[in-house]
């Protein structure tokens, strides 16, 4: 087995995740995640903000199947809506339809979006719904999409490694999207294999949406990626407002303040809660070196 394959494996183990959350931010999460509550996050972005960064903030859960889960989630992205507004600092959310209860019943996760996405409008906050495995591709997009009838502070993800990428950027082309690789494990048939193959359409996805002239948000820790767009906006005109770097909490810290210096907008993902451990793994599938992170959290204590 990869060892990508073998992380994404753990990220799935749902005893693991249950055990993970008893042991609080171990296993050098603690570098990766903000914090394990609203507080210590609020001064996470706060921090951020101090150097002209802006956040997305990510309530972490995975494996929600009981309502009353699904329930607690949204009380706490209720709460998070609250304090960024309350404190002024510069952030949005970024949520999971699973979360809210995709998995259990449609209408049931719909009500609990809409919530959300009615107070965070309330207070001008953009709310982005990340994309998950490709099960859960199409009920996100139509989620989103009703909820755009009524509230326009919404916005989505799309993953460069699925062979329909190019319909779906097409079809959402008047959304603010985030361009990404695409982080899950999927089967040949729906999703490119091969590394430079996803680089390449990855490529052509960010630049179809700049010239689109729709706000795009680049997300990836790839200085090729980011050599080129930088290139690209510039010989194309592309105005600095119209996009921003992405890159989650902790990784590249000296890229993320170096692009914020040279006046690019950049925005870090911000991932909080007691609920780290499935993200933690796909991180660790991304990029097995991330375990020097891991390593060194756990050996200068
Ligand atoms: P990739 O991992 O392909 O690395 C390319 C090269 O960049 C490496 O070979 C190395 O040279 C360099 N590099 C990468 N990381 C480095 C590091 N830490 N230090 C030094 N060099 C490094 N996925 C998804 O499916 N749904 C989603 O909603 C999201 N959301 C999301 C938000 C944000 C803000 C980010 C940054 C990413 C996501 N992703 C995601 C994850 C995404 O799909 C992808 O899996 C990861 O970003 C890894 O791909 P990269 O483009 O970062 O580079």
């Amino acid at each position: 087995m990869a060892l990508r394959d073998f992380f994404i494996a753990l990220s799935e183990n749902r005893t693991l995740n249950s055990a993970a959350q008893k042991y609080g931010l171990k296993m050098g999460a603690q570098s990766v995640v903000a914090g394990t509550n609203i507080q210590e996050t609020i001064a996470s972005i706060k921090e951020l903000n101090k150097q002209g960064i802006s956040c997305t903030v990510d309530n972490l859960g995975e494996f929600v199947y009981e309502k009353s889960e699904a329930t607690a989630a949204k009380e706490q992205i209720l709460e998070v809506i609250k304090a960024i507004h309350e404190n002024g600092v510069d952030a949005h959310i970024s949520l999971k339809p699973s979360q809210l209860g995709l998995d259990i019943e449609r209408d049931f996760c719909y009500q609990n979006l809409k919530e959300i996405v009615a107070l965070a409008d309330e207070y001008n906050i953009f709310v982005n719904f990340d994309m998950e495995n490709y099960d859960r591709l199409h009920p996100s997009f139509e989620l989103m999409e009703e909820l755009n009838e009524e509230h326009k502070n919404v916005g989505t993800v799309i993953q460069a490694y699925f062979h329909e990428s190019d319909e779906n950027i097409e079809k959402y082309k008047n959304y603010r999207l985030r361009i990404v690789k695409g982080a899950y494990k999927e089967p040949a048939n729906i999703a490119y294999q091969d590394k430079a193959e996803i680089d390449q359409k990855f490529i052509e996805l960010i630049e179809y949406h700049l010239l689109n002239g729709k706000f795009t948000s680049i997300a990836t820790h790839d200085h090729n990626v980011i050599d080129h767009v930088k290139q690209f906006v510039k010989v194309n005109n592309i105005p600095n407002d119209k996009f921003e770097f992405q890159m989650l909490y902790g990784f590249r810290k000296d890229m993320q303040l170096q692009l914020a210096k040279e006046g690019y907008n950049f925005c870090t993902y911000v991932p909080f809660g007691r609920d780290w451990y499935g993200y933690f793994m796909r991180r660790l599938a991304e990029r097995p070196q991330n375990l020097t992170l891991v390593t060194k959290q756990v050996f200068t204590k």
